[in-house]
């Protein structure tokens, strides 16, 4: 049997956060990394997506080319990957000349056999650009839910989709300037035609996890619809008619071709140019895309039918298992406010293995998770240092002073042999856990392994037992041991680097094969040190305290309805008048509040205004300002203010609003 593991082609338009690894990543390369221990043939594919519209806007942005933004996001995606131990057999990108080959191959064989055609769509267009505006192109306000700054095909607010034209209040990215719909040609793939295809072939997924195929049969229930597939861009691969020209392959289209085009790489890359056939071909290879449950849609359906189409007999998705969301202290991740923890900053702080475990323990396979500082030490600082670590400390402590460190291969009591089996009987289950993506409950059973150990420690007090029987306190410490060496082996999926040290501590070398669980025989202890260490209050304080400080405030996306109208007299009976600022000071025991002196020209006021938030005293003295002359005067802290100041007030603080000139008094009309 044959295995192809992916994850979710991460964008090359940004870091790795946490959230991205608990979610595609790391639950991945644990079960290749199982895979590996049981001796399977398993490729694990991944690379860097390197098309859509965000990517474009950077480089158009910065002024610089996409292959330039791709190149920086993809080494430091690598990088990020390193850290953490996250190992793929390859790791390519979909900006590859492979993959452009691939993917209008992809195209071409679709659309000759009728399931993609051109349809005639609005879209918007910028005059003053001279171009369309794609998606992210083009923001406005979402009409489904109101919220400004919405994006052209998304809102993120209601998480609504919808067709761009109907975006409200359109604006360039480029240009801020108004869009005009105009007409333009797309390409559409036409699922429906997949329809019987696709339910005979989710009619034997019921081993998928549930929100998976719930989705999938939903949708089918009602009716598949054509999916627009191409843009109007320069980034991207071109489509390939002789009619398409400015057009591109829609970047969710050419993305996951990228998992075989990136096997096509690594076959090339290893010297055997057509080993990729051996895995993609053979319709028994078992292809499991590991990805995040917002990419369902993409995976479960349309990636399908795409292979379905082609005139190559690719394997098809074997299984989708799809993880809920991480959430960080509480909220939704994100990376335009920056509350993330990116992943190369943490592990310059962290061991990355702390994080592995973290994030296994704390996995969001049936629900949304939190990753919590405090929960992050807790269970470093309690599981791993207290059970684990301190189960093999006492253990070889004791060994090394009482046995020389070798311990020696015993005949167990009946106690002890008890203990012995039901340990094997749950190494049977971890591996039936790993196969069935259940990590969270392997964590928590491989803890509990540890724990039996400390209790049989506590229990048969070899500290009391060494005076009377050493037979007792050998068996004591070589059943520690042995579960000790079941650990290394069924944890090192999750910490290998850790569990390799425990192994050499033991004499024990690599891991052959998840066999060698039970390979049991004399543990000779060589260079022993602390397994573990823990995490100081200080250093998840500032990690705390350096998240809160990086969070940049949520966009303003209440929109605040307006007054009703009013006539021009209605207007013109406000007297608004340049005014200068002649004195400013706090007024004492506020920290809203200041008193100001101002000179109107005909004569100088004294006012109160709230804007000490924003505006130091001595800042402001000699600016000139907006001010309401003829409104009602009002003792304020026990100040007469005549007068009102006009500024604007958003969640970023108040902004007064100053003249460019204009003389004390001069009025506003
Ligand atoms: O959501 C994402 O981050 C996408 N870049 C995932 C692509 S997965 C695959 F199809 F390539
Ligand atoms: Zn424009």
């Amino acid at each position: 049997m044959k295995y192809i593991v992916t994850s979710a082609l991460p964008y090359a338009n940004g870091k790795l956060h946490v959230g991205h690894v608990a979610g595609a990543y790391l639950p991945a390369d644990i079960f290749v990394r199982f895979l590996k221990l049981q001796k399977q043939d398993v490729i694990y594919i991944c690379g860097t997506d390197e098309h859509g519209t965000p990517i474009s806007i950077s480089a158009d942005k910065e002024g610089i080319s996409p292959h330039t933004v791709v190149a920086r996001y993809h080494a430091s995606i690598k990088e990020a990957f390193d850290g953490i131990g996250i190992e793929f057999d390859n790791f390519s990108g979909t900006a590859r000349e492979e993959h452009y080959k691939l993917s209008q191959e992809f195209f071409t064989a679709l659309f000759e056999k009728g399931h993609i055609q051109p349809k005639t769509t609005l879209q918007f267009y910028c005059e003053h650009d001279k171009r369309y505006l794609p998606d992210r192109y083009v923001e406005g306000t979402c009409p489904k839910c109101g919220t400004e700054g919405a994006r052209g095909d998304q809102c993120d607010k209601c998480g609504q989709t919808y067709e761009t034209t109907l975006l409200k209040e359109p604006r360039c990215k480029i240009c801020s300037n108004t869009p005009v719909i105009r007409e333009t040609r797309h390409w559409f793939l036409h699922l429906n035609r997949f329809t019987d295809q696709l339910k005979e072939w989710i009619a034997h997924k019921d081993y998928w996890k549930e929100n998976v195929r719930n989705f999938m049969l939903n949708l089918l229930e009602q009716g598949l619809i054509e999916r627009s597939i191409t843009r109007d861009l320069s980034w991207g691969v071109p489509v390939p008619l002789a009619d398409a020209e400015g057009k591109v392959l829609y970047v969710w289209f050419d993305a996951p071709i990228g998992y075989i085009s990136s096997t096509v790489e690594w076959a090339k890359n290893i010297g055997k140019p057509d080993l990729w056939k051996d895995y993609w071909l053979d319709p028994e290879t078992q292809l499991i895309h590991f990805i995040g449950k917002d990419n369902i849609i993409f995976h479960a359906l349309i990636w399908p039918a795409m292979l379905m189409g082609q005139n190559t007999r690719y394997c098809l998705p074997h299984d989708i298992p799809a993880n809920e969301f991480m959430n960080l202290e509480g909220d939704k991740i994100s990376t335009s406010r920056n509350w993330a923890i990116w992943v190369d900053e943490f592990v310059k702080v962290f061991d990355g293995e702390y994080l592995r475990y973290y994030l296994a323990a704390n996995a969001p396979e049936r629900q949304d998770a939190d990753f919590s500082f405090r929960d992050f030490q807790q269970k470093v600082n309690g599981e791993l240092n207290n059970v684990l670590g301190n189960l093999a400390n006492r253990v070889f402590a004791f060994a090394i002073k009482h046995f020389d460190g070798v311990i020696d291969h015993m005949k167990l009591d009946h106690e002890a042999e008890s203990i012995l089996q039901e340990a094997d009987l749950l190494v049977k289950d971890i591996c039936e856990n790993y196969r069935t993506y259940q990590v969270k409950r392997n964590v928590k059973t491989i803890i509990d392994l540890a724990r039996t150990g400390n209790r049989i420690f506590d229990e048969r007090k070899p500290w009391v037992m060494i005076k009377e029987n050493r037979g007792h306190v050998q068996q004591t410490l070589w059943l520690c041991a042995a579960l000790l060496q079941r650990i290394s082996v069924v944890l090192s999926p999750i910490m290998p680097k850790h569990m390799l040290a425990l192994r050499e501590m033991m004499s024990l070398g690599s891991i052959g094969h998840w066999e060698d669980a039970f390979t049991d025989g004399k543990y000779v202890l060589n260079s022993v040190k602390p397994l573990f260490s823990k995490i100081e209050d200080s250093v998840i304080e500032a990690e705390y305290n350096k998240l809160q400080a990086m969070a940049k405030p949520e966009p303003t996306t209440e929109y605040q309805p307006l007054k009703p109208e009013i006539t021009f007299e209605q207007f013109a009976q406000m007297d608004i008048r340049v005014a200068k600022i002649l004195e400013a000071e706090a007024v004492p025991k506020t920290d809203k509040l200041l008193r100001l002196k101002v000179d109107l020209g005909f004569e100088t006021r004294e006012l109160v205004a709230g804007i000490a938030a924003s505006y130091k005293a001595e800042d402001i003295i000699g600016k000139s300002v907006l001010m309401l002359v003829n409104l009602q005067a009002r003792k304020i802290r026990g100040i007469l203010s005549s007068g009102m100041i006009l500024a604007a007030h958003d969640e970023s603080g108040i902004h007064i609003t100053m003249p460019d000139g204009g003389s004390p008094g001069a009025p506003v009309q």
